[in-house]
């Protein structure tokens, strides 16, 4: 549902040229050549679950998607897929099932991908509700490019470099885009070499310090450390998600983040700001004790609110994004530094998710966000796929 003043939202956005821009028209749609179903309908799969730590989160944001998707645009078939990477079809049962996970009573252990594939065939385009390892990483949306068919949200370098957030830094920090000061170890290093990663900390950031995996999602495996006794200790755990860890000097800062839409123009949302209680944004906060919440938009000065939206279409550019990010962003409180903290290819799309909520209150309900993301897929693949021979 709208909020009270969204309307006024939407001109200004409007004016400015930001969401309201990529609606589509009677000529987009024509250029889409996709196949219709019998009923002129594209055919959409939905996929969900995936190998990573925040496989239940994904059966949450697929549960909110399927609730959602706009069924006179889309003939929609499901297919889950295990923690252990099979692929289930699961088209029709109860949405339930899907959310609290009983759909996994119906698959074939070590069926692999096999049962999938006459969907994979079937659909016109991917929705992968999936988020983390094996799903926003770049492997899914290798695997569907190398079948030929649109994939809602970042490709392949994006999603691979999104995904590794040692690497995101690289790339950030070329594009000249403020972050947090950080020193990167491998496990290797922490095994062998911990007295100089130790040494180096100290030296470059101090305490107290954040650790937290190269490749993880969900704060899993992430933590706050107040001294050097506590180093070693954090880092190990750390090192069991991810043969990369980072070091970051600690940021006391309110936590905002920005949705952004679009493929070559993409458009920036008003930022909201999450609010938690806990020393940090983790886990059980986030999806377990309901500790948090959200405000949009955020509590910060209009100007600051300005530039994270322009860094988040700047980050967005940089790191290759299409179609939709959520672009995570620290503001410091003793200084107001505004920092880029990472950038969510897939994001949560639950119904309190932030990327729904924050592109809701500018005025792009969620039904029709879905329908975005998956035409701009489309529109992304027509254009990428010139080069293919046919
Ligand atoms: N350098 C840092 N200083 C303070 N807190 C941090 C820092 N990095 C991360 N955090 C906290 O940990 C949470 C999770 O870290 P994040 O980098 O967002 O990884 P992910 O959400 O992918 O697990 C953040 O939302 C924030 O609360
Ligand atoms: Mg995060």
């Amino acid at each position: 549902m709208l909020k009270r003043g969204a309307g006024r939202k939407i001109s200004t956005v409007l004016k400015n040229k930001r969401l309201t821009d990529k609606r589509l028209t009677a000529g987009e749609r024509k250029r889409l050549t996709v196949k219709k179903s019998e009923s002129g309908k594209i055919k959409l799969l939905v996929l969900f679950g995936g190998q990573s730590t925040e496989h239940e989160i994904s059966c949450l944001s697929a549960y909110s998607v399927l609730n959602n998707v706009d069924r006179r645009v889309f003939e929609v078939r499901v297919c889950g897929v295990t923690k252990n990477g099979d692929w289930q079809p699961v088209t029709g049962i109860p949405l339930e099932e899907i959310k609290d996970g009983r759909w996994t009573s119906r698959v074939t252990e070590g069926s692999g991908m096999a049962p999938a594939l006459e969907c994979v065939r079937w659909c016109d385009a991917v929705f992968p509700v999936m988020h983390g390892i094996m799903a926003e990483d770049g492997t899914i949306q290798g695997f569907f490019a190398l079948n030929r068919k649109p994939c809602a949200g970042p490709g392949v370098l994006a999603s691979a470099v999104c995904m590794d957030k040692a690497y995101t830094k690289i790339v950030l920090e070329h594009a000249g885009i403020p972050q947090a000061k950080a020193v990167i170890v491998t496990r290797g290093e922490i095994e062998n070499g911990f007295d100089s990663v130790a040494a180096e900390v100290g030296e470059k950031l101090g305490y107290p310090c954040f650790v937290k995996p190269s490749n993880s999602g969900s704060s899993v495996g992430a933590f706050k450390v107040g001294a050097p006794s506590e180093l070693e200790k954090c880092l190990r755990a750390a090192a069991e998600f991810d043969r990369k860890v980072l070091v970051e000097e600690y940021i006391d800062a309110q936590e905002v983040e920005c949705a952004v839409l679009g493929n070559e123009d993409p458009v920036a949302s008003t930022p909201g700001e999450i609010v938690s209680e806990s020393e940090f944004y983790d886990y059980d906060d986030k999806y377990i004790n309901g500790t948090s919440s959200t405000r949009i938009p955020a509590a910060i000065p209009e100007e600051d609110r300005e530039t994270i939206r322009k860094l988040a279409v700047k980050a967005f550019k940089a790191l290759d994004c299409a179609g939709m990010a959520r672009v995570d962003f620290f503001r410091e409180r003793k200084t107001g530094r505004i920092l880029l903290n990472e950038v969510n290819t897939i994001p949560g799309f639950t119904d309190i998710s932030m990327y729904g909520k924050m592109l809701a209150y500018d005025g792009i309900p969620f039904k029709e966000l879905i329908t975005r993301l998956v035409k701009l897929a489309i529109e992304d693949f027509e254009h990428n796929k010139r080069h293919l021979s046919r």
